[in-house]
C-alpha cells in the first residue's frame, strides 16, 4: 500500500468522522446536545464501536442534493458492546441534512436491523432528525416504511430501545413508537405527529413544541415515553442500566448478577408496612424495595399511569419484572391507562423470557362515564388478555384488597398464575364491605330507623366472612398465606422452582388481543 493510498483512507475517515461540519456541531452542543458519535462513546464500552457504511452516500440530485454529498448520509451505523454484550446500534447525525432520513440513511438502518435480527441481539436507535428528507420525496417515505416493516418484524424477537434525543416528527414517530421502549431527553427533545403549526391552524389551539410533544408531556400525559433523562449522558446511561435487565434475543435468559440483601432492617419494616385500616394508602415502591435486592429497582413509566408501578428488579441476582398496584394513587385502581401501562410491559416481559411477580392491593377497576365511554372494558381486557396468555413463570402476592373483576386480571391462579401467595392482611372479595353491604341489604337498611349502626353490623360481617384471605385459599385459589417477611424467600425458591417452566399455547398464527 502506497503511503498516498493510506493518507487517502485515513483523510476520508476524518471527513466523515465530521458529519455536517465544525459549525454545525457546535450549534448541536450549544443546544445543550451531543453529537451522533458522542453519544455511541457514551452508550457503548470504551472502544467497542465498529462502524458500517461509513462511506455510504446518497445517489440523489434534486435541489442542490448532488453538490452535496457527506459521508454516512446523516446516520452512524454499526455494533458495540454494552457490558460486554453485543448490540446493534445507529445514531442519526444532525449536523448532516438534520439528520434527515433519505434512501441510503434508510438502507443502513435497515441493514444494522437485518444483522440483529440474523445474529439475536439488541438494536438501540438514538433519533435526532428532521423527518423524512425534503429532497428525495417519496424515496424517505419508502425509506420510513421499510424501518417500520423491520421493527415490527424485529418486535418479540430482539429487544429494541429507541431515545428521542431531538426532534423526531410526522410519520417518523412511529419506528420508535413500534419498538419496546422509549427514552427522551428534557428540553431538547419532542414527538409529535403534526407540530405546533398545524395544530394552530387545524384546532386553533396555541402550544409550545415541549407542551405539545416534549419529554415530560409523553412520559406523564401520553405515555408515549417510558423514560425521562435530563441530558444525552444519563439517557444513554439509562439505557445501558436498561439493557441488563434484558436478555439478548427471545432464545435466550436475562443474565443474572450477583446477589444482594435488601436495605437492613426489611423484614421488620415489610411486617408492619400494611396500615391497620383498610382504607389508608400505603406505598408499593417501598414493599418492593424491602422485597428485591437492595437498589435494583428500574422504573419504567413512572410518571405515568401511577396507580399501577412496572420495572423491573434483581431477586437473588435473577431479573424479574414487577407489576404491582399502586394504593398510594388512586386507592390503586385499575382503569384505562394503568391496564394498557401493565400490559405492554407483561407482553414484553413474555416476549423474552423475563418472570413476572405481580404485588396486588386493587380495589376494582374504575367506575364511571369517562372510563365507560373511553373504552375501560375493552382495555382492562387487555391486561387480563397479556396475563392470561403469557408462558413465563408467574408469582401474585396479594398484599391487601384484590376484589371484583380486578382479582382475576391481576395474574390470578385461574389464567395461569404459578403460585399466588396472599399476606394475611388478604382480602379477596367480589366487592369491598361497604358496598357489598348497600346492595345486599338496601331492603333493611331502607326500613331501619338506625341506618348506620345496622350498616356498620352488616359491614363486620361481612368483613369476618369474606374480607380475608381464608376462604380463597379453602378453594386452593392462593397457594398458602404468609408473613410479608417471609416472602422474599418463598419468591426466591418459588422462582427456581419456576425455572424450567415449560408451557405452550396452542399454535396459532396470533391471538387477537383487544386492540
Ligand atoms: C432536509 C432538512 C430537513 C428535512 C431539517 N433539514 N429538516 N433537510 N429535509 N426534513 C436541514 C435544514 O435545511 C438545515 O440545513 C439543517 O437541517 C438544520 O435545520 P434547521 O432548521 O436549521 O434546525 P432547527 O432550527 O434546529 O430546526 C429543526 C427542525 C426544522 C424543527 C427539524 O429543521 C424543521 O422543521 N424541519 C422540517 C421538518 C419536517 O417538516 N419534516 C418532514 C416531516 S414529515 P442546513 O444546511 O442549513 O444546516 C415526515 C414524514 C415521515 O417526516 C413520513 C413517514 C411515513
Amino acid at each position: 500500500m502506497s503511503e498516498d493510498s493510506r493518507a487517502d483512507l485515513l483523510r476520508r475517515r476524518e471527513e466523515a468522522k465530521l458529519g455536517g461540519g465544525e459549525a454545525r456541531i457546535k450549534r448541536q452542543h450549544d443546544k445543550g446536545k451531543l453529537t451522533a458519535r458522542e453519544r455511541l462513546d457514551i452508550l457503548l464500552d470504551d472502544d467497542s464501536f465498529v462502524e458500517t457504511g461509513m462511506f455510504v452516500r446518497h445517489q440523489a440530485h434534486d435541489f442542490g442534493l448532488a453538490d452535496s454529498r457527506p459521508y454516512g448520509d446523516g446516520v452512524v451505523t454499526g455494533y458495540g458492546k454494552i457490558d460486554g454484550r453485543l448490540v446493534y446500534v445507529f445514531s442519526q447525525d444532525f449536523s448532516v441534512f438534520g439528520g434527515s432520513l433519505g434512501l441510503a440513511h434508510a438502507e443502513k438502518i435497515v441493514n444494522v436491523m437485518d444483522l440483529a435480527l440474523q445474529n439475536g441481539a439488541p438494536v438501540i436507535g438514538l433519533n435526532d432528525s428532521g423527518g423524512a428528507r425534503i429532497q428525495e420525496g417519496v424515496v424517505s417515505l419508502g425509506g420510513y416504511a421499510d424501518i417500520f416493516y423491520k421493527n415490527t418484524i424485529a418486535s418479540g424477537v430482539v429487544p429494541q430501545i429507541s431515545a428521542v434525543m431531538g426532534p423526531c416528527a410526522g410519520g417518523a414517530v412511529y419506528s420508535p413508537a413500534i419498538t419496546d421502549f422509549i427514552a427522551m431527553v428534557r428540553g431538547t427533545s419532542y414527538m409529535f405527529v403534526t407540530g405546533p403549526d398545524v395544530v394552530k391552524t387545524v384546532t386553533q389551539e396555541e402550544v409550545t413544541h415541549e407542551e405539545l410533544g416534549g419529554a415530560d408531556t409523553h412520559a406523564s400525559k401520553s405515555g408515549v415515553a417510558h423514560l425521562v433523562f435530563d441530558n444525552d449522558a444519563a439517557c444513554l446511561l439509562g439505557i445501558r442500566k436498561l439493557l441488563s435487565y434484558i436478555p439478548q434475543n427471545c432464545e435466550e435468559q436475562a443474565a443474572g448478577i450477583p446477589a444482594s440483601a435488601p436495605p437492613t432492617g426489611w423484614a421488620d419494616q415489610l411486617d408492619s408496612i400494611i396500615p391497620d385500616s383498610p382504607n389508608k394508602p400505603y406505598d408499593m415502591i417501598s414493599v418492593i424495595s424491602l422485597l428485591v435486592d437492595d437498589n435494583t429497582f428500574f422504573e419504567i413509566h413512572a410518571d405515568y399511569a401511577s396507580n399501577i408501578i412496572v420495572g423491573f428488579a434483581r431477586l437473588n441476582g435473577a431479573s424479574i419484572g414487577i407489576v404491582a398496584n399502586q394504593p398510594a394513587v388512586l386507592a390503586g385502581v385499575l382503569d384505562i391507562e394503568s391496564s394498557v401501562k401493565a400490559a405492554r410491559f407483561v407482553r414484553f416481559c413474555d416476549a423474552f423470557n423475563i418472570p413476572l411477580l405481580v404485588l396486588e392491593d386493587v380495589p376494582g377497576f374504575l367506575p364511571g362515564t369517562e372510563q365507560e365511554w373511553h373504552g375501560v372494558i375493552r382495555n382492562g381486557a387487555k391486561l387480563l388478555f397479556a396475563f392470561s396468555e403469557s408462558t413465563v413463570p408467574r408469582i401474585t402476592v396479594i398484599t391487601r384488597k384484590a376484589y371484583g373483576g380486578a382479582y382475576d386480571v391481576m395474574n390470578s391462579k385461574h389464567i395461569g398464575g404459578d403460585l399466588n401467595f396472599a399476606w394475611p392482611s388478604a382480602e379477596i372479595a367480589v366487592m369491598g364491605p361497604k358496598g357489598a353491604v348497600e346492595i345486599i341489604y338496601r331492603k333493611q337498611l331502607a326500613q331501619s330507623d338506625n341506618p348506620e349502626e345496622i350498616e356498620a353490623t352488616f359491614i363486620e360481617e361481612y368483613r369476618d366472612k369474606f374480607a380475608n384471605p381464608y376462604i380463597a385459599a379453602e378453594r386452593g385459589y392462593i397457594d398458602d398465606v404468609i408473613l410479608p417477611s417471609e416472602t422474599r424467600q418463598r419468591l426466591i425458591s418459588g422462582f427456581e422452582m419456576l425455572r424450567n417452566k415449560v408451557s405452550n399455547n396452542p399454535p396459532k398464527k396470533h391471538g387477537n388481543v383487544p386492540l
